[in-house]
């Protein structure tokens, strides 16, 4: 066995939140609420927001200078994750407390090429699921899963956010941001994207979690002359919120950038605003 082989990774359970600065805050508050996130703590300069999961919150959006990606968390196993990190990653941090809504520690580092933070969490407070969205019988020509005479009926609105699904980015240095993110966490790639070449050049990576079910991908990145946050993707209850949300937003004049479609890789439905 290779000492790489044997050495221990930081364990990652789930993806949490974001951090986003922005120009306008007043407009961004606009949109994330258009979006579906609601409001948890607001201070002068940042607002935090949730979803209606149990995350404290999964949206933080800071006043600045100038639009600009502030990072995604994971939440990791123990403390003890957080204490392989500050060993393990070149130029992290010490373990902070998280002045945020569920309090917890953290771990902050930055990507060794291109720059961008990445923290990790540990001991944050949950907080109550907070949804009463039915899980819908769906008909089919032939199929009738639906009891009889009984409704289905929607309100216009926000497409409530359940959590963070993911995020991804544009990286300058594919090779070495894989091995770095695949050697020190679970990260464990579903899909590898290639060239003409044959040279790999995007992947899709979930967490290694054993037997537990994860999500086809929480992280992403692919090679490109400038580092840049491609996106973060929220998930919602089901399609129809999903349409709902869709018609909102359009209803309110914000651009649609590509959606509503299904992905082929991860089968996702998605709606890029
Ligand atoms: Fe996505």
């Amino acid at each position: 066995m290779s000492p790489s082989a044997t050495k221990p990774k930081i364990n990652l359970k789930r993806i949490a939140h974001v951090y986003y600065t922005h120009a306008n805050l007043n407009k961004a508050h606009e949109f994330l609420q258009d979006f579906g996130f609601n409001p948890v703590k607001q201070l002068e300069d940042k607002i935090y927001y949730r979803g209606y999961g149990t995350e404290p919150f999964t949206y933080c959006a800071t006043k600045g200078s100038e639009d600009a990606f502030g990072g995604a968390a994971f939440v990791v196993d123990s403390i003890d994750d957080l204490e392989l990190a500050t060993q393990e990653l070149p130029g992290a941090s010490q373990i902070y407390d998280l002045d945020a809504p569920g309090g917890g520690k953290c771990v902050t580092f930055h990507d060794q090429v291109d720059g961008f933070p990445f923290h990790l969490v540990y001991g944050q407070e949950p907080v109550e699921m907070s949804n009463n969205l039915p899980e819908l019988d769906y008909n089919y020509p032939t199929t009738k899963n639906r009891a009889v005479n009984k409704t289905q009926r929607f309100k216009k609105g926000p497409s409530p956010i359940h959590k963070l699904g993911h995020f991804g980015l544009c990286v300058t240095d594919y090779k070495r941001a894989f091995d770095f993110y695949t050697s020190h966490f679970n990260f464990k790639p579903s899909e590898i994207v290639y060239d003409d070449r044959g040279v790999d050049i995007t992947t899709f990576l979930h967490l290694d979690r054993g037997e537990e079910m994860v999500d086809h991908h929480c992280f992403f990145f692919f090679e490109g002359p400038k580092f840049h946050v491609h996106h973060s993707s929220f998930e919602v209850h089901d399609f129809d919120i999903q349409a709902l949300g869709h018609q909102w937003l359009k209803d309110k004049g914000y651009k649609l950038v590509w959606g509503v479609g299904r992905h082929v890789m991860g089968s996702q439905i998605f709606d890029y605003w």
